[in-house]
């Protein structure tokens, strides 16, 4: 996984909530995810999506997800739209596109057969889901599928110390206006009817953190020392004491997440455009 991520340039459209650093090391992380949840699920999505044309990914991260649907459906266009580039060499028939899905989606109404989105609960403001998730119906087209997956805000069953790591790194999310209570997690399904969708389904899954799991749980555990110690640098600008207590307590989760078997719960929610 050698590929590495640029970060925002001039002009880029920057502008947004997003918690984590675009840091390089970042597609290996989120390559790792992407993995773990693969084998758990045993698919790349749930919804019952057959043969489409056209696929959106929002917040697609490295890209990797598209470009797997890209290998399953050769004649299918996949577009993936994030704030940054994803990987280099993506395979024929993936584009990408930039933008901030907080200010639209630059797609015209009805334009995809199947709309993804996974993973922005740390881009996109609690009071900004409703809007967002509309902004996915909008460009889905009638019978379209839209398919949204989350992880609350807190592992379960973490022992004291990965809770006391995880109360100082909420501290960056609460002032962004996101969520801090798995909200989102919890209201996923809702969403998508609120926004008119037909036949929605949710599922959750738990995945296991830490070598205790086998290979997932030494892929989460590995992208949940990446993942914190990302915050812990966004933490530090805010309060170095802070930083220094939540890096200390990161080592010592890492031993607790085994001996508590702490697992990382997943949502995943689908649903249809009537028509
Ligand atoms: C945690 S990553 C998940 C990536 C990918 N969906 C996955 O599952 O591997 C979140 C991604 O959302 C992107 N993102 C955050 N806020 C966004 C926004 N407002 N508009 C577009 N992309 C956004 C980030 O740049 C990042 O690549």
């Amino acid at each position: 996984m050698g590929n590495r991520w640029p970060r925002p340039g001039p002009g880029s459209p920057s502008r947004s909530a997003y918690v984590l650093p675009h840091h390089p090391d970042e597609v290996d992380r989120l390559d790792l995810q992407h993995f773990a949840l693969r084998e758990v699920l045993g698919a790349n999505f749930l919804a019952p999506v057959e043969a489409p044309s056209r696929v959106l990914d929002v917040g697609t991260g490295t890209g990797q997800w598209g470009f797997e649907v890209c290998h399953r459906f050769p004649d299918a266009l996949v577009v993936g739209f994030d704030l940054v580039s994803g990987k280099p060499n993506p395979p024929p028939g993936y584009r990408h596109v930039r933008g901030n899905l907080l200010q639209g989606l630059p797609f015209r109404d009805g334009s995809f057969d199947f709309v993804h989105q996974r993973f922005l609960m740390a881009g996109i403001p609690v009071d900004a889901w409703p809007g967002a998730v509309g902004e996915l119906v909008r460009v889905t087209r009638p019978g379209g599928w839209v398919e949204l997956v989350e992880n609350p805000t807190r592992l379960r069953g973490a022992g004291p110390i990965t809770e006391r790591l995880f109360d100082l790194l909420l501290e960056l999310a609460g002032p962004l206006g996101l969520d801090t209570e798995g909200a989102v997690f919890r209201s996923l399904d809702e969403y998508l009817r609120q926004a008119g969708l037909e036949r929605v389904a949710r599922q959750e899954v738990e995945l296991p953190m830490g070598e205790w799991g086998g290979r997932v749980g030494s892929f989460l555990a590995t992208d949940f020392r990446a993942g914190c110690t990302r915050l812990c640098e966004a933490l530090r600008a805010r309060s170095p004491s802070a930083a220094d207590e939540a890096e200390g307590l990161l080592r010592r989760s890492m031993e607790e997440l085994g001996r508590c078997q702490a697992v990382f719960p997943i949502a995943v929610a689908f649903g249809r455009k009537p028509g």
